[in-house]
C-alpha cells in the first residue's frame, strides 16, 4: 500500500456502537498507510472492544479519559498536534454532543478544541438514522464543514435491514486520504456558485418560489473554498449560514441573481449554477397587497431571463456547470439541457428518488458531460457530491488545458 498517510497524525475516535471492531481495521489501514494514530475511546466504546487491542496495533497508548492527573490538559495538546479526527463508528450520542457543543469527555472535548478537520462516519440501528434528530445534528455538523462519511444499506446489528451500518473501510479511508490530501488544487480560481431558491413577487406580501434548500450549492461552495478557490456565492433566500471565507451575495429574484451574476462575470473562471431560479414570474407586480374577492384570480407569467444561457456568449475559457432536477425523462432531460445552454457538465437529479433532491443531506445524482457521457453516482452526503463534481471540473481543466485567468 501507498504511504499516503506518511508524516500525518490521525486521531481516531472510537464510540460505543457494535461497530467499533470495524475500527481495529480502519486502524491498521491507516497505520499501513504510514499515519500516526492515536486512539481515544469514550467509556461505552470500551464495552465493546478493549483498548489494548488499539494500543498494539497502534503502537501507542489509548486516551480514555480526560481526567489524568500526570497530563491536565491532554485534550489542548493532542487536539493541537493531530492532523484530522476521525469518529468511526459515530453513534447518534456523539454526532448529537459535538453538534451541540457538548464536551463532557476527552473525545467530545477534543471535538470541540480542535480546529483540525473532522471525518465522521455514522454507524447506529435504522430508525435512529432516519430520525429527525439525528438527521438535524448532521446537517448542523455538516454545515460546519464535518466531513461525513454516510452509512451503508444492508443487515443491522438489530436483525433488521436498513441504513446504518458502518461504511466500509475502504470509503473511511479514502474520506480521509481526501481531506487530508493537500488540496489546492483549484487555488488561483474564481467559483462563482449560485444556491437556494429565487421569489418572484407577486404583490408586497406574495411571492412564487420553490423548493430549493441551497444545501447542494452552498455544499458546492464549501468545498470549493477548501481547495482552494476564490468562491462567490450568490444566494436566493435559504436559512443556511454563510460558508467560512466565502463571499455571499444575497439575493431575492431571478432577475437580481441575473444582476449578480454579471456584475462578478469578469472575475469568475468558473461557474455552478445550482440555484432553482423560477422559469416564470408575474409579468405585473402588483404594489399594493391583491385583495381577496370571490371571482377566480389570473396570474399572468413571464419566463425570467435564462441566465446560464445569457453568459453563454461571453464564456471565453469559464467553465459553466449546470444543474437539472427533473421528475421524468432525467437523463434525456438533462442532455438536452445541457446542450441548449452549452455547458462543460449538467448535473442531473430526479427529485422523486428517496435520498434525492430538496432540503436532503443526501444527493443521488449523474454527472453527464459535454460528450453526452454519464457518470452515476451513489447515494452521498451533498459534501461528497460536491468533491465529486470539483474532481471532475478540475479534470476538465486539465484536458481543456484552460488556463485560470477568463478571457474577456
Ligand atoms: O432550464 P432549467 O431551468 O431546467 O435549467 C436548469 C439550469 O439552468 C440550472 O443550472 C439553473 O440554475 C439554470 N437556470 C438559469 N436561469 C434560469 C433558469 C435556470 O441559469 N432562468
Amino acid at each position: 500500500m501507498e504511504m499516503d498517510l506518511q508524516g500525518k497524525h490521525i486521531l481516531l475516535g472510537v464510540t460505543g456502537s457494535i461497530a467499533a471492531y470495524k475500527s481495529v481495521l480502519i486502524l491498521r489501514h491507516l497505520v499501513q498507510a504510514g499515519a500516526q494514530v492515536t486512539v481515544v475511546m469514550t467509556s461505552s466504546a470500551q464495552q465493546f472492544i478493549a483498548p489494548l487491542t488499539f494500543q498494539i496495533l497502534s503502537h501507542r497508548p489509548v486516551f480514555t479519559s480526560l481526567f489524568d492527573p500526570s497530563d491536565e490538559i491532554r485534550h489542548l495538546t493532542l487536539a493541537e498536534q493531530v492532523d484530522l479526527i476521525l469518529i468511526a463508528p459515530a453513534t447518534a450520542n456523539i454526532i448529537g454532543k459535538i453538534a451541540n457543543g457538548i464536551a463532557d469527555d476527552l473525545l467530545t472535548t477534543l471535538a470541540v478544541a480542535s480546529s483540525s478537520p473532522i471525518v465522521i462516519a455514522p454507524a447506529m440501528d435504522g430508525d435512529m438514522w432516519t430520525h429527525p434528530v439525528l438527521q438535524r445534528n448532521l446537517s448542523v455538523l455538516d454545515g460546519l464543514g464535518v466531513h461525513v462519511v454516510s452509512p451503508e444499506e444492508g443487515p443491522l446489528a438489530s436483525g433488521k435491514e436498513g441504513m446504518g451500518r458502518l461504511a466500509l473501510e475502504s470509503r473511511i479511508v479514502a474520506a480521509v486520504l481526501s481531506r487530508l490530501r493537500k488540496r489546492e488544487d483549484l487555488k488561483g480560481e474564481t467559483v462563482l456558485v449560485t444556491a437556494g431558491p429565487t421569489r418572484e413577487p407577486i404583490d408586497p406580501v406574495r411571492h412564487i418560489t420553490n423548493r430549493s434548500s441551497g444545501k447542494m450549492g452552498y455544499a458546492l461552495a464549501r468545498a470549493a473554498q477548501g481547495r482552494g478557490a476564490r468562491v462567490i456565492l450568490i444566494s436566493g433566500p435559504t436559512h443556511l449560514p454563510a460558508p467560512p471565507k466565502v463571499e455571499r451575495i444575497s439575493v431575492q429574484s431571478a432577475e437580481e441573481m441575473r444582476e449578480a451574476v454579471l456584475r462578478c462575470w469578469s472575475e469568475v473562471t468558473v461557474l455552478m449554477m445550482a440555484a432553482a431560479v423560477a422559469d416564470y414570474r408575474p409579468r405585473r407586480r402588483s404594489d399594493q397587497k391583491l385583495k381577496k374577492d370571490h371571482e377566480p384570480l389570473f396570474l399572468e407569467l413571464e419566463p425570467t431571463p435564462d441566465i446560464l444561457s445569457e453568459v453563454r456568449s461571453r464564456r471565453g475559457h469559464r467553465i459553466l456547470i449546470g444543474f437539472a432536477a427533473e421528475t421524468e425523462d432525467v437523463l434525456s432531460r438533462a442532455r438536452s439541457k445541457l446542450e441548449q445552454k452549452g455547458l462543460d457538465l449538467i448535473v442531473a437529479n430526479d427529485v422523486t428518488q428517496e435520498g434525492a433532491g430538496f432540503d436532503l443531506d443526501t444527493n443521488i445524482v449523474t454527472i453527464i458531460d459535454a460528450n453526452g457521457e454519464a457518470m452515476a453516482l451513489p447515494k452521498l452526503s451533498k459534501a461528497e457530491v460536491a468533491e465529486r463534481i470539483l474532481d471532475r471540473i478540475k479534470e476538465l481543466k486539465s484536458r481543456l488545458g484552460t488556463g485560470s485567468r477568463p478571457i474577456h
